[in-house]
């Protein structure tokens, strides 16, 4: 399905019947991603998977694409679907839209979930690292997918993992270069969301990973007790990639979560 804002085409995917979960994809992913989800929550759920601009079917809008930008795109979709209130689950990237997504309509959210992903705005040396990273990205994209994605995983799942991470690579080459390096300049200027956080007034599930290289555990006491309405998975042989390393522990999280917010 497709819907437009700013003349732009988003490209999201919609099935099933019931309280709404909205599934956001991260950085250099597409919808696809929470296909293996969606597949065990879509008998008694609407389920609406988006591609954010830049990334799958979904076009580009400008060279930066700021995570407002975005939770923009996810409200179009949602009002196109007449959707009035929703569980929004965000991997990584995907959590810093749902989070921007619940500042403006949080008025529609039931419950936030941020699965490897942080309240947390980038530091000054992150900062740097993604300006150099957009550079990168235009002089050699496949060579740095080829590297980035693969160390998203464990040490020990690289190595079980390889033909699923080759999968996820081709995928990711399939990112026009533009999109994104959007992103990586749309999350170096994202906002610190942990003031915003404290005042939420749905609960909010942080799924963790133990070993999760981009953002590393200790980032989290900073931010999981700032509202008793926060709930914490930690799975503890996880990199960045719960719902491929752990996947029945981080689903199961994630539904009883779900469960729990529309209660
Ligand atoms: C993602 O997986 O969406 C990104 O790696 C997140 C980030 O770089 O902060």
């Amino acid at each position: 399905m497709t819907v437009e804002l700013e003349g732009k085409k988003i490209n999201y995917a919609h099935a099933g019947t019931g309280p709404c979960i909205v599934f956001l994809h991260g950085f250099l992913e597409n919808l696809t991603i929470w296909d293996d989800f969606v597949a065990e929550l879509v008998d008694d759920h609407k389920v609406i998977q988006v591609d954010l601009p830049g990334h799958g079917k979904t076009e580009l809008f400008g060279s930066v694409h700021s995570m407002t930008l975005m939770a923009s795109a996810v409200h179009t979709v949602l009002r196109h679907e007449g959707v009035q209130e929703c569980v929004i689950v965000g991997h990584s990237m995907g959590g810093y839209v749902a989070l921007e997504f619940c500042k403006t309509f949080g008025h529609m959210v039931k419950g936030l979930c941020l699965f490897n992903s942080s309240a947390l705005p980038d530091t000054p040396e992150k900062k740097a690292e993604r300006t150099q990273v957009a550079k990168i990205l235009k002089r050699g994209y496949n060579h740095f997918v080829e590297e980035a994605i693969p160390h998203l995983f464990t040490a020990k799942n690289q190595e079980k993992l390889k033909d699923l991470i080759a999968e996820l690579v081709r995928e990711a080459k399939e990112i026009p270069v533009e999109g994104a390096i959007a992103a990586t300049l749309g999350m170096r200027d994202r906002a610190d969301s942990v003031a915003f956080l404290k005042t939420v007034k749905f609960p909010v599930l942080f799924v963790i990973g133990r070993q999760d290289p981009i953002i590393p555990f200790d980032k989290y006491k900073e931010q999981i007790f700032v509202n008793e309405l926060i709930n914490v998975y930690v799975s503890a042989h996880s990199g960045h990639m719960g719902f491929i390393e752990d996947r029945d522990g981080t689903f199961d999280s994630v539904k009883n979560f779900i469960d729990y917010a529309y209660e």
